[in-house]
């Protein structure tokens, strides 16, 4: 009997391979970076066969490290960044471009034309989402409309299309000899081209972006007891583990912290954040800018909704500051710096770099300070910046709160920037709710673990899940009404700055 699960969390900037035992307690994990490749203005773009690479050593070197075998792990999930596009040829497993990563504006064109032609609305009432380049199809299109040869090696069947999670699937399963392709219903809900209700490819929405079905993986459950496939003997894991559990970054996190009933919900840290509330079984949808997503499907249960804010860049913002700016060595280093300040001396910062996402979606937008004057000084800058973290949150709870009528009581949160204690407090204060961090921060890779461990028995069922959810540490809000007040009416004078930047 195996004693453990596995999983893949591949996100947009580095690759982790983390295993997990009953309790839901990690055993061990390693993770390695890749390249962001920008070869323009707004242009992000990943290497799939880097990734791939990637992959394979991380969870190489961890069951090596900790001593493992195949035959230790009942199941292994798979978790990713979602929407990053990816074309290859099936017939050698060469991709025919990067991947186009789910940041890039290149396709921003694409999506307002839909717009303007009224198709828009039929994506928004059938996939949930509006069109914008943040969602796959148009990056599908855009590598079929720009490289040489693509359109045709579509339409022949040689080219085939997916997500992360897909790529990783079909290369762990055999690749070019027989992988298999296969996505599940969240990453297949991030493409603008499922019908929420259906859980299949619309092909109206296909005839949009001119997309051959057959370039489409098959659309399976987040925990499939079927399995999608069995990883190789001669494959990193040197043996036959089930592939059983796939879901998108951002609700691998939501099972992670076991939302599993409508009204509960989490706030994910990381290169941007991701606030998700379950709303069950019925699809609720947005008037206030949110997107309605697939939230998890176990097996041949309903499918489970969510309510979804995105926003593009939080933990990306202060990266900046280290890349472009210099001005911290590391991102531990930005809370020292904030520190030194009791606040930003007036000063706010709204990083549109890609625009801004839930719940304005607007394109036109791009990054801004204002507010400054002789005054300011970089720890000001690093305080805004984690300032920017918590605005946008409030941003995306208080539409969250509007649609779903639920009164956010307490945030669960995790991610990377939840070790930053002065950020957590920031956003408790923000919020004016209490803010609860797990023992278990990892919680993207914790959910593919579950999501596959259920598939195969390891678990029995959610609540043996809830049981294992512990609280690590909780802040509660210190500033007044006013303070706060005050200082959201700050925030969204700044962001009306950001506005009509680009056409
Ligand atoms: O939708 C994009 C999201 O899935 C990326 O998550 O953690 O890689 O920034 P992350």
């Amino acid at each position: 009997m195996a004693d453990f699960v596995g999983a893949v969390d591949q996100g947009t900037t580095s690759t982790r391979f983390m295993v997990f035992d009953h309790d839901g307690a990690e055993v061990g994990r390693h993770q390695l970076e890749h390249e962001q490749v920008m070869p323009q203005a707004g242009w992000v773009e990943h290497n799939p066969l880097e990734i791939w690479e990637r992959t394979q050593t991380v969870i190489g070197s961890t069951l090596s490290h900790l001593n493992l075998q195949a035959s230790d792990l009942s199941a292994l999930g798979i978790t990713n960044q979602r929407e990053t596009t990816i074309v290859w040829n099936k017939r050698t497993g060469r991709p025919l471009h990067n991947a186009i990563v789910w940041q890039d504006t290149r396709t921003d064109r694409i999506a307002r034309a839909l717009d303007q032609s009224g198709k828009g609305d039929v994506i928004r009432e059938r996939a949930g989402i509006p069109p914008a380049a943040y969602f796959s199809a148009g990056k599908v299109q855009w590598i079929l409309d720009n490289v040489d040869g693509a359109r045709a090696a579509a339409e022949s069947g040689d080219a085939i299309f997916g997500t992360i999670d897909t790529w990783l699937l079909w290369n762990l399963t055999g690749g070019a000899e027989g992988g298999v392709h296969v996505t599940d219903v969240t990453n297949a809900s991030r493409t603008m081209l499922m019908d929420l209700r259906t859980l299949d490819w619309d092909d109206e929405l296909l005839g949009f972006f001119g997309i051959p079905r057959s370039m489409l993986p098959t659309i399976r459950p987040s925990s499939d007891p079927d399995f999608y496939g069995q990883t190789l003997a001669h494959g990193p894991l040197g043996g036959e583990v089930p592939l059983a559990g796939d879901l998108g970054d951002q609700q691998a996190a939501t099972v992670g912290q076991v939302c599993f009933a409508p009204g509960e919900g989490k706030n994910t840290y990381g290169t941007g954040n991701f606030m998700l509330l379950n709303t069950g079984t019925e699809i609720v949808r947005s008037p206030s800018g949110l997107l309605t997503t697939l939230c998890y499907q176990f097996g041949n249960d309903k499918p489970v909704y969510a309510l979804e804010g995105s926003i593009a860049v939080t933990g990306s913002a202060v990266q900046w500051l280290r890349d472009q700016l210099g001005i911290i060595s590391g991102a531990a280093d930005i809370e020292r710096l904030a520190k030194q300040v009791d606040d930003t001396g007036g000063m706010y910062f709204v990083p549109a770099f890609s625009g801004l996402f839930a719940p304005y979606w607007r394109p036109d937008a791009r990054g801004a300070i204002v507010g400054m004057s002789r005054f300011n000084t970089n720890a000001h800058l690093a305080r805004a910046t984690l300032e920017a973290i918590c605005y946008q949150t409030r941003d995306v709870s208080d539409a969250m709160t509007k649609d779903s009528g639920v009164e956010l009581e307490v945030l669960k949160v995790d991610g990377g920037v939840t070790a930053n204690n002065l950020c957590m407090q920031l956003q408790s204060d923000i919020l004016g709710v209490p803010v609860s961090r797990p023992v278990v921060a990892e919680t993207t890779a914790l959910g593919a673990a579950y999501a596959a461990g259920l598939a195969t028995g390891f678990w029995s069922g959610t609540d043996e899940l809830r049981a294992n959810w512990q609280e690590s540490q909780r802040w509660s809000p210190t500033w007044t009404d006013q303070q706060r007040t005050d200082g959201y009416v700050g925030w969204r004078k700044a962001v009306e700055r950001t506005l009509d930047w680009v056409d």
